[in-house]
């Protein structure tokens, strides 16, 4: 292994800082050359582990065979069919396909290209439906950088500072059980309801008025926070109450993310409107927005994209939804992250740092932490980590302050585990903070 960043990669990024933007947070040096099932390839053939799955996009695996089967005899055959002008069967069947993973209800689909743009046709149609203005979302939570999808998200300031104004969202406290913020932990989700009835609604905005409340069922970029698993149940009961739409993004989350199509179903609850987008492209664009049928009555011309339903993306959304369909595929998901789950509990046995450990299937995390007692964020040193990780040939990602995210491929087997959990103990050992 040639140390990273090695030589090729040392040029590149030279040449990528001078003709294109530097508005991406990129953790370490990393130049990618090609990829496969659990692994990355760096432009100096450095081999690593993979536990990022390019930001829960390679749920199936990287190149998976038969995703690049079908998309190869999909381009050569047709890509881009003007969906919005002409209609072609691959969009269409990959709906009908789509909707047998869905609770019954969500049974109308609209095509677009990344999260961000299906959160955008979430709001759109929520206004559309209700004809009432506001949303609410929550602190931590994380919907895109389009201004919609900006206006909901409130994760990190650098991500809002000198963007505004935005659109009219109240945004709420999100039940976070490690850092529950002035709130009991065990009751944290109903006090958050209690917040939102207390506070929003008699202080803030008339219910009437709020055409839609946006909430990931586990917080990703927010950092892993996985709230009680009521929580959702009492966000559509406070919906119901009011005529409220509950829009569930599950772009992170979704596509057995957490062993289940989706997460929202571990709380036994159907979204009004549900978001999709990273996995379900498998590794394409792809944005899908959901709902019903009496919902999604938007006119001829109210909204549409050139590249939504592309063929391609299409092509390649059916391959995964096949992969993921095949009997076993759920139940390797939560048995591996049962797994995960036993190793992060004993690498917090042994390293004093990791405050918390949290996750459901293989949606993963630990809380880094200066002591566990005032459990103030260990920031630079979650950096050093992840930075020495790389450099011993293991792939991870940061979310919130000082969490380390653990989303790998879905695909991974017990050894994938052993091996980058051993990587990780071996670099928090040597690091000795
Ligand atoms: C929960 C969630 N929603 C929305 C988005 C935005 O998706 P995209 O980057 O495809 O616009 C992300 C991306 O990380 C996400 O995690």
């Amino acid at each position: 292994m040639v140390r990273p960043p090695g030589p090729r990669a040392q040029g590149i990024l030279a040449r990528d800082r001078k003709v294109v933007s530097q508005s991406m947070v990129r953790e370490y040096p990393l130049v990618l050359d090609k990829a496969s099932g659990m692994n990355l390839w760096d432009v100096d053939g450095n081999r690593y582990l993979d536990f990022t799955a390019g930001i829960s996009v390679m749920n199936v695996g990287w190149n998976h065979p038969r995703v690049v089967r079908a998309i190869t005899e999909q381009v050569a055959h047709l890509s881009h069919g003007a969906f919005l002008d002409f209609c072609s069967e691959i969009p269409v069947m990959f709906a009908e396909k789509l909707i047998q993973f869905l609770p019954e209800s969500l049974n109308r689909i609209y095509f677009s290209n990344s999260g961000a743009e299906s959160i955008e046709a979430a709001l759109k149609l929520a206004r559309y439906a209700t004809k009432r203005k506001y949303f609410i979302s929550f602190y931590g939570g994380f919907h895109g950088r389009t201004y919609g999808a900006m206006s909901l998200t409130a994760a990190r300031v650098i991500q809002r500072k000198h963007f505004g104004p935005f659109l009219p969202v109240i945004h709420s406290p999100y039940p976070n059980p490690y850092r529950p913020l002035g709130f009991s932990p065990p009751t944290c989700d109903l006090d958050v309801i209690q917040y939102i009835e207390d506070e929003i609604f008699k202080l803030e905005v008339s219910p009437e008025e709020v055409a839609g409340i946006v909430v990931e069922p586990i917080q990703g970029e927010g950092g892993y926070v996985v709230p009680p698993v009521r929580f959702l149940k009492r966000l559509r009961e406070l919906c119901d109450e009011n005529g409220i739409l509950l829009i569930v993004d599950e772009i992170q989350s979704g596509c057995f993310r957490t062993g289940t199509f989706l997460a929202s179903s571990h709380s036994d609850v159907v979204p009004d409107i549900t978001c999709l987008a990273k996995a379900i492209g498998g590794g394409l664009p792809l944005g899908i927005t959901v709902s019903s049928e009496e919902i999604m009555q938007w006119p001829p011309g109210s909204h549409a994209s050139t590249f939504g339903g592309n063929n391609a993306s299409c092509a390649a959304g059916l391959a995964v939804l096949e992969l993921m369909g095949e009997a076993g595929f759920a139940d390797h998901v939560a048995a591996m992250g049962e797994e995960l789950l036993t190793k992060l509990r004993w690498l917090q046995e042994r390293h004093e740092i990791i405050g918390d450990v949290r996750g459901v299937g293989l949606m993963d995390a630990i809380e880094l932490v200066r002591d566990r007692q005032s459990r103030k964020p260990a920031i630079q040193e979650r950096k050093a980590v992840l930075t020495a990780a790389f450099e011993q040939g293991l792939t991870l990602l940061p979310a919130g302050e000082s969490v380390i995210r653990f989303c790998p491929p879905l695909i991974l087997q017990k050894e994938d585990i052993d091996t980058g959990i051993g990587i990780l103990d071996q670099v928090m050992e040597g690091l000795s903070f």
